[in-house]
């Protein structure tokens, strides 16, 4: 029997994958006839990932799991809960948990606790925590978890468009980690909101009220920032400073287009200008008289005070956030990997040497709406951190190795899935050959639905 609380839960490994295509943002402004700059200056997009009919929600979390088992040396029956956060629902009544089961049913593993979580890009979250909470809890047997998140965003053609994307993430849970979430601070905020849903079961597309989805997720920002802060006081009822943006290294944060990402860091400013007593203020913020009287919930679209705050915290950004913004710039949003691919970038952004030690805020959004802010600590032993980001040094050179599609090709390929969208029986035509070795893939449908999937050779 265990009689101690297990110390230092936290990630011991982490993998990441992306499609291998993409679509230029550049050219997808000409082609959609939208004015030059708007994807990618005034959405902050560069390229976006996508999927071809060759892959689905089944074939990403396959390949993400066999990946991060082969890389980090893993035996299958090392993982005693595994847990699958998405939005992307094909089986409806089945989950995506049940199907990598083939992954573990032939190592005699079927004791395996989890299914899957959804609510928009929060899933992931989710499942982190449930898998947290197993460790620190009376049914954990000693066995790691193993939490996946995955999406494949795609929107009908229009405005939104451009902020989809695609990928999976995986990350070993266990004790005596090198990056550990810290204990009794996770702040959420929950509401119902209809900004962002899936209503039409048939199709693979949401429905968005873009313009509600971002006042949801500013503000959903403002409330967990101000719990965590609340939480923070309690535990730590002598701390000579509140939190503020100086008690993080890097504040990362679920990431539909990176612009939002930087007036989110903005906001989280204008939150420390509102929490900094008067007689401060005019030292620290000279200038700023005119934002004195605002409340937050009057200026989810002041222009004034983004602009402002924007400036002010440029630099903040440059160091803190922008480092974590890699993937979602070079992929889009993945949607419940999305916060998480912004640790990845944010984990290869530097050497081990500079990462220990540091303390790192995460904000994870999923519309409907579900929220959290909480944070981890690298550990300040760098040949212990290595172990996690030595294992991540394969993703930027993959990046580049990715192949650029013309925007008439990526709508063609796109049509191509909203055509057979649960079609079945059915043989998907995307090209195998363009995918990354170890992918999983899509081989067929059969008439009563049932997916089969093939491998391409690993190189692992
Ligand atoms: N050069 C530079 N910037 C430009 C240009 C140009 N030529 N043209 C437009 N812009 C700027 C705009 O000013 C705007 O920036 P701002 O808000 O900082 O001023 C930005 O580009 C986008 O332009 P809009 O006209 O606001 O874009 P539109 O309304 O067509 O679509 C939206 C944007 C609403 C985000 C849409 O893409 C969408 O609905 N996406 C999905 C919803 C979403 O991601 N929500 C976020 C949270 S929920 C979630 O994660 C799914």
């Amino acid at each position: 029997m265990m009689s101690k609380w297990p110390e230092k839960v936290g990630i011991l490994a982490i993998e990441l994958i992306f499609p291998s295509q993409f679509v230029d943002q550049t050219e997808l402004e000409v082609f959609d006839g939208v004015s030059a700059g708007k994807y990618t200056i005034g959405l902050g997009q560069s390229r976006m990932g996508f999927c071809s009919d060759r892959e689905d929600i089944n074939s990403l979390c396959l390949t993400v799991v066999s990946k991060l088992l082969e890389r980090n040396n893993i035996a299958h029956a090392q993982i005693g809960r595994l847990e699958v956060g998405t939005e992307t629902i094909i089986d409806k009544s089945k989950s995506v948990k049940s199907v990598l089961m083939e992954l573990f049913e032939p190592h005699g593993v079927t004791d395996l606790e989890g299914i899957d979580t959804t609510n928009a890009c929060y899933g992931g979250t989710a499942a982190l925590f449930n898998a947290i909470n197993w460790i620190e809890s009376s049914s954990w047997d000693g066995r790691f978890a193993l939490v996946v998140c995955g999406d494949i965003a795609v929107y009908a053609k229009g405005s939104a468009r451009p902020t989809g994307g695609a990928g999976a993430v995986a990350m070993l849970i266990g004790p005596n980690a090198p990056i550990v979430f810290d204990r009794g601070l996770r702040a959420s905020y929950m509401k119902h909101a209809y900004d962002f849903y899936k209503p039409d079961l048939s199709s693979e597309y949401p429905t968005v009220d873009g313009t509600l989805s971002i006042k949801c997720y500013l503000s959903a920002l403002d409330k967990c920032y101000q719990l965590y802060r609340e939480k923070y006081d309690k535990l730590n009822p002598n701390a000579p400073t509140a939190i503020s943006l100086n008690s993080f290294d890097a504040i990362l944060f679920h990431t539909p287009f990176c612009k939002l990402v930087q007036k989110s860091l903005a906001r989280l400013g204008f939150n420390d200008f509102l929490q900094t007593s008067p007689a401060k203020r005019d030292t620290l913020y000279p200038g700023f008289e005119r934002f004195d009287e605002l409340k937050l919930e009057d200026t989810y679209f002041d222009r004034d005070v983004e602009k402002a705050f924007m400036t002010y915290y440029k630099e903040v950004f440059e160091t803190k956030t922008k480092p974590s913004l890699l993937l979602a710039n070079q992929v889009g949003n993945m949607y419940t990997p999305s916060v998480y691919s912004g640790l990845v970038s944010y984990l290869i952004s530097g050497d081990a040497s500079e990462l220990a030690g540091k303390n790192v805020a995460l904000f994870s959004y999923g519309s409907g709406l579900a929220s959290s802010l909480y944070s981890i600590s690298l550990s300040d032993n760098e040949s212990q951190l290595r172990t996690v980001t030595d294992k991540l040094a394969h993703i930027k050179p993959l990046l580049e190795q990715r192949q650029k599609l013309a925007p008439e090709e990526f709508t063609r390929l796109m049509e191509i899935r909203e055509k057979n969208n649960h079609a079945a029986p059915y043989v998907p035509s995307g090209r195998v050959d363009v995918l990354f070795p170890g992918t999983f893939y899509l081989k067929s449908i059969d008439e009563m639905h049932r997916r089969v999937y093939d491998r391409v050779p690993t190189d692992l």
